[in-house]
């Protein structure tokens, strides 16, 4: 036998020779739930670790994470039901405690990345992330509203706008109202290839943002969010995202959705990001919880083969557990 391939393997520091990629905390993004308030911190039963904060509690969470080397964080605000309508207008009102936290983070931690979610869901009576009228989703309607939220966020000091909402054109739209605001600094990230996914579950449970069963409208984002049976559509939606100008090109949900991470990868030069969203972490959380796997080893493996498949950054909620470990 001339070729051994376990010769490579055969002590740790030649494994270490031959090591391919590393997965470091500068990758990772921390998602934070932000509510309304002081002193609050409350448990999220479907996702265990993770936590509904105030912004008095959210400054010391990105404190220990930048003590750990994770600096950058997407924030999302669980809104309460008397603020939420059909057109999302608490999203851009100058009483919303979202853009206020996000500015308070951003003058306590300049150096710290913050990313921001635009889609109407969380704001949205109708749970849906564009405007509905008579049974449909309003995509250019929405992109003026979408605009809105996006410069209201730009001047609360977020260095990256993540449009979630799959509207046509938002990428573009975002661009546009940016720079004509002097904002052509601040980036987008955006939900390039995001599906419609059953594994959102846990994140709609901690902001309460799941759709509304309508009279005309579906409890579903099927007419927006991409069916999970396509990969070749994600290179449509790659393409435009490309030519309107994102700075980062996502992939939503990550761990099954592994061979369109690493077609984009192949396809694009811009970063790519993949959101290992709620539902796919616990799953994991779930399985550790009965002792049927071991959380110190499946989680690092689960985020270190994200990055393997293409992922330059990688959204998990795991990001301070990985961080703290890597000490
Ligand atoms: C909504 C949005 C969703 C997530 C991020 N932004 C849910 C949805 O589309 O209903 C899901 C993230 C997760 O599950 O962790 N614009």
């Amino acid at each position: 036998m001339l070729r051994r391939p376990r010769r490579n393997r055969r002590s740790a520091a030649i494994r270490g020779l031959a090591q391919e990629i590393h997965l470091t905390p500068q990758h990772l993004v921390q998602p934070l739930f932000l509510v309304e308030g002081s002193g609050v911190r409350e448990a999220i039963p479907s996702l265990p670790g993770t936590f509904r904060l105030s912004v008095d509690e959210a400054l010391k969470e990105v404190k220990a994470c930048m003590a750990l080397g994770l600096q950058s964080f997407i924030l999302f605000p669980k809104i309460p039901d008397n603020k939420k309508d059909k057109r999302g207008t608490f999203s851009y009102d100058d009483d919303n405690f979202y853009l206020s936290a996000a500015a308070e983070i951003k003058a306590a931690f300049p150096e710290a990345c913050l990313i921001s979610d635009v889609a109407l869901d969380p704001y949205s009576s109708d749970g849906h992330d564009g405007i509905v009228h008579d049974g449909k989703i309003l995509n250019d309607e929405t992109l003026h509203v979408l605009q809105k939220m996006g410069l209201a966020q730009a001047k609360a000091g977020f260095d990256i706008l993540g449009p979630s909402d799959m509207m046509d054109g938002r990428v573009e739209a975002l661009r546009v109202a940016l720079d004509e605001e002097g904002f052509s600094d601040t980036g987008i990230m955006s939900y390039t290839a995001k599906y419609a996914s059953a594994f959102y579950g846990p994140f709609r449970d901690a902001l309460d943002s799941a759709p509304v069963e309508g009279e005309d409208i579906p409890a579903d984002k099927k007419t927006y969010q991409m069916n999970p049976a396509n990969r070749r559509e994600a290179l449509i939606e790659g393409e435009l995202d490309m030519l309107e100008g994102a700075d980062f090109l996502m992939v939503k949900p990550a761990l099954h959705y592994m061979d369109v991470i690493l077609t984009m990868k192949q396809h694009f030069e811009v970063p790519i990001a993949a959101y290992h969203v709620s539902g796919e972490c616990a799953m994991l959380m779930a399985a550790c919880q009965n002792g049927w796997l071991d959380y110190e080893q499946a989680m690092p493996e689960t985020l270190l083969s994200l990055h393997r498949a293409g992922a330059d950054v990688i959204i998990t909620y795991f990001a301070k557990d990985f961080a703290e470990r890597c000490g």
